[in-house]
């Protein structure tokens, strides 16, 4: 079975929600791809997709430097959907008119059905004939492109979606991507297997299954070396590879002494004496406490922790024989944003090197098994490849670890009053059921002494920052408001069990300005 076999192509006219989009069509079981809006037309009918979805975009397509589609993709003979700037550029493709909205129009709006519509029928609420939709536009059809009726308008916008007389071309100016658009997956439910025809075949048994054997493969009897971080996506590539080589997988696990509390020993635990991985553990953690000394600048104490890591790893890899490949968990989202940023133009995909330490003169190749999954797919296959819930569901962890939130100059001691006081919060987080409603939490270490009382003595002690925040994509985050009586339970705990440990403060700090990492 080709998975791959009836699929979708999303072009992406920059859009926020684009990836988005393609999250929904892959969660009803069709697999899709995202290129830019102006890849090569030759590409497009290579790809043989079932269906075509144009995104939304920042841009206006009035405008001579709005980006338009390649009006070549009308004769594919496949249905095309345009969602909000995507329906834009149908329009004025078709002869319409798009005109600027005399108010930017963003957020919940009602939308009513006009006409009868192959995409919308049956998805309204009968009775009203409404449906609730999410807006963001500040563009809108004026005149209708000629073939093309309108399906349904609200207040505000006269034509909120449309559909040309064959029913092959439709456009929404709303985000049916968007969950606060009640009836999203349904609308993506009609074009996906209604309109165009797909089955669904893109389920985590049948990737992994795929998966598997193209590994399989690709490296043959050749050995794969894979450096594991204690993350998600290199612990299921370590899951997945061992599943489809077995022994001819071998993973590096750098202790860097700058984890999380006791993860190094988790990760043997899990990896090598649970799942029978073959894992070399190197204890490097008074290499990098040494290295860090006497540097308080975050970006060079990033850049000691990045390079220290690939030298280290270099050296082990080159006591291995025969190794022929380097494996990597570069997953989709950077697969996209290295197409759209290597030009912004053109459909290249740059390797993405998010683990570093390949040594040039040893000419491994590079085996990326995730790089066509999106986060959410990677867990799920994790799961399912017997790795536990709570590791692959975990917050995501920075690569210089607590490296960057021990302010200023890094101490052993530091890191591990720093980890006790972050597993004491991170447990009492999983207990009081907030961690899955917190994005990201941590303790921080901050080296300044502050005066307690125990006894009647007076002690200067240092302090413990916490944070929590929650977020959809960490590029903005609010800081979550936890409950009073869960930090104090916190508090308390921490400074009656960490020695050293004087105060607890939490962070209420928004991003921006504030960034959720303290260096
Ligand atoms: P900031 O602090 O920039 O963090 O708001 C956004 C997200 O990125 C993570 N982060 C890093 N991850 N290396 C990483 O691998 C880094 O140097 C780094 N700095 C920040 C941070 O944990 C958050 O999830």
């Amino acid at each position: 079975m080709n998975i791959k076999n009836n699929k979708i192509l999303i072009l992406d006219f920059g859009s926020q929600f684009t990836q988005l989009i393609a999250r929904r069509i892959r969660e009803a079981g069709v697999y899709c791809e995202v290129w830019p809006w102006d890849v090569d037309f030759a590409l497009i009918g290579g790809f043989n997709p079932k269906g075509l979805i144009l995104s939304g975009g920042p841009e206006s397509v009035h405008l001579d430097d709005g980006p338009k589609v390649n009006g070549q993709v009308f004769d594919l003979g496949i249905p095309v959907f345009g969602i909000c700037y995507g329906m834009q550029v149908i329009a004025h493709h078709f002869g319409g008119t798009v005109i600027p909205s005399d108010e930017k129009e963003f957020g919940y709006a009602h939308v009513q059905l006009k006409n009868d519509s192959q995409l919308l029928d049956g998805i309204f609420d009968e009775k009203a004939g409404q449906l609730d939709v999410w807006m963001s536009h500040g563009d809108k059809v004026d005149v209708m492109p000629e073939g093309f009726y309108v399906t349904s308008s609200s207040a505000t916008a006269p034509v909120t979606s449309f559909e040309n007389n064959q029913s092959t071309v439709f456009g929404i100016q709303f985000h049916a991507e968007v969950s606060h658009t009640t009836q999203g997956k349904k609308i993506f439910d009609r074009f996906l297997f209604d309109i165009c025809g797909c089955e669904k075949l893109w389920k985590t048994d049948n990737i992994i299954e795929t998966h598997v054997e193209n590994v399989k493969k690709i490296a043959g009897n050749d050995k794969v070396l894979l450096g594991l971080s204690g993350g998600v996506d290199s612990s299921v590539v370590a899951a997945l590879l061992h599943q489809a080589i077995g022994d001819q997988l071998v993973c590096v696990f750098v202790d860097t002494g700058l984890l999380r509390y006791k993860e190094g020993d988790q990760v043997m635990e899990t990896m090598a004496e649970g799942m029978d991985i073959h894992v070399i553990r190197v204890n490097a953690q008074q290499m990098y406490y040494e290295a860090l000394k006497g540097e308080e600048d975050p970006e060079a104490k990033r850049k000691i922790i990045g390079n220290l890591f690939i030298k280290i790893f270099e050296e082990e890899a080159r006591k291995l024989d025969n190794v022929k490949w380097l494996a990597q968990g570069t997953i989709y989202p950077d697969v996209i944003e290295s197409a759209a940023s290597a030009t912004g133009k053109s459909h290249v995909i740059k390797s993405h090197h998010n683990v570093g330490g390949l040594p040039a003169d040893m000419e491994l190749q590079l085996l990326e098994p995730l790089r066509d999954l999106f986060k959410d797919e990677v867990r799920k296959m994790g799961v399912a490849l017997g790795l536990p819930k709570a590791m692959v569901y975990r917050h995501p962890f920075p690569g210089p670890g607590l490296g960057v939130r021990i302010l200023g100059e890094v101490k052993q001691h530091y890191a591990e009053i720093l980890a006790k006081a972050d597993h004491i919060f991170i447990t009492e987080l999983v207990k009081w059921d907030l961690y899955d409603k917190t994005s990201q939490a941590f303790a921080v270490f901050l080296p300044v002494k502050s005066v307690g009382v125990v006894g009647d003595a007076r002690r200067y002690e240092y302090v413990i920052a916490l944070r929590a925040v929650e977020t959809i994509d960490f590029m903005t985050a609010r800081w979550a408001h936890l409950p009073y009586k869960f930090l104090e339970h916190v508090s308390t705990r921490i400074i009656n069990e960490i020695d050293k440990v004087s105060r607890v403060v939490y962070d209420i700090s928004s991003k921006p300005p504030a960034t959720i990492e303290w260096e």
